[in-house]
């Protein structure tokens, strides 16, 4: 594509010019913004760019894999990954309410970066993956008032960095474009939106290792089955939920009593307004006889057809 390889040409040269010999920090998410920032980034200034991906734990399966396998494989930054699994699931102990979720998991972020950043010396600049929604998006009443919406890189505001924004201008399927340019895999560069707070606000009420396995299995199965009914590109967004619910069933001619799991798939254009996905039955035929099959303690399946509004897309 000329038109990105032209940006890139441009955007490298500007990188190349603003930070000179000296180093600049990225936090990675996993998400399509900041990864493609951290790869210009890296076209830029190679092992002068330091990368922290911060593990939460609540990132679905492959991700942290797929993240880390990218990142110190294919390029020659300084990628950090931090294994914070433990601190996020210990502060989240007890806490039941989405919004408090959505503050610890935000200001814990915070905190693992701020402790990993004040390791490294000499660093001028912080890599933001801005893109012209997000600048678009601040400062006018959206969403942010329905829920917080904690991104993973809100970054405290007492650092001492320069910023660095090359995606400022682009719109996300230009970004896309970008980082499928700049060698980014699929996986990355085609990622759904995905909250910040992870499967934090996907498992509903406490949130127990337990229990997020549950959800990464299901949501697992769910993303195997949408992308073999050549669904993937379409649905704008699709995962699985666990409602803090048990109930009774069968299995083996016995008396069961597992978890459901809530299957969510919408259009949406911005994520502002949306509709439930018609998937063909037959697909969510295959989703529940798998995830009931091959997920332990799920005994019964859930699809969601309410449109946003009245529900959201997520359901904390
Ligand atoms: P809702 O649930 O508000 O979601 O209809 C709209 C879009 O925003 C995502 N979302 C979040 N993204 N932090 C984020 O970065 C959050 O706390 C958060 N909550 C919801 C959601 O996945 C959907 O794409």
């Amino acid at each position: 594509d000329w038109t990105m390889e032209r940006f890139i040409e441009i955007e490298v040269e500007k990188i190349r010019s603003t930070v000179g010999d000296r180093k600049v920090l990225c936090a990675l998410s996993g998400g399509v913004d900041s990864s493609v920032v951290a790869a210009l980034i890296d076209r830029a200034i190679g092992d002068q760019l330091t990368c922290i991906f911060v593990d939460h734990g609540l990132l679905r399966k492959g991700e942290v894999e797929s993240v880390v396998k990218t990142f110190s494989e294919q390029f020659s930054m300084h990628f950090i990954k931090v294994d914070a699994r433990k601190r996020f699931l210990d502060k989240l102990e007890g806490i039941t309410d989405p919004e408090q979720k959505r503050k610890i998991i935000g200001n814990e972020f915070i905190y693992v970066f701020d402790e990993e950043s004040a390791k490294l010396d000499g660093i001028k600049f912080l890599a933001q993956g801005t893109i012209y929604a997000d600048i678009i998006e601040s400062g006018t009443a959206t969403s942010a008032t329905i829920k917080s919406h904690h991104n993973v890189g809100g970054l405290p505001e007492d650092m001492d960095f320069e910023l660095i924004e090359p995606l400022r201008a682009l719109f996300k399927d230009e970004v896309r474009a970008v980082g499928a340019e700049l060698g980014l895999p699929d996986e990355i560069v085609h990622r759904q939106p995905f909250p910040g707070p992870g499967l934090g606000v996907r498992v509903l009420g406490e949130i127990t290792e337990d229990k997020l396995e549950i959800v990464r299995d299901a949501d697992w199965i769910l993303r195997d089955e949408i992308a073999k009914a050549g669904l993937d590109r379409s649905i704008w967004q699709y995962f699985a939920v666990l409602p803090n619910i048990r109930s009774v069933g069968v299995r083996n001619e016995k008396r069961s009593y597992d978890y459901a799991v809530g299957i969510r798939a919408v259009h949406s254009v911005d994520g502002m307004t949306a509709d439930w996905a018609r998937i063909p039955w037959d697909v969510l035929e295959k989703i529940s006889t798998r995830i009931t099959t091959e997920v332990d303690q799920v005994n019964r399946v859930v699809y969601d057809i309410t449109a946003k509004p009245p529900g959201t897309i997520e359901w904390e």
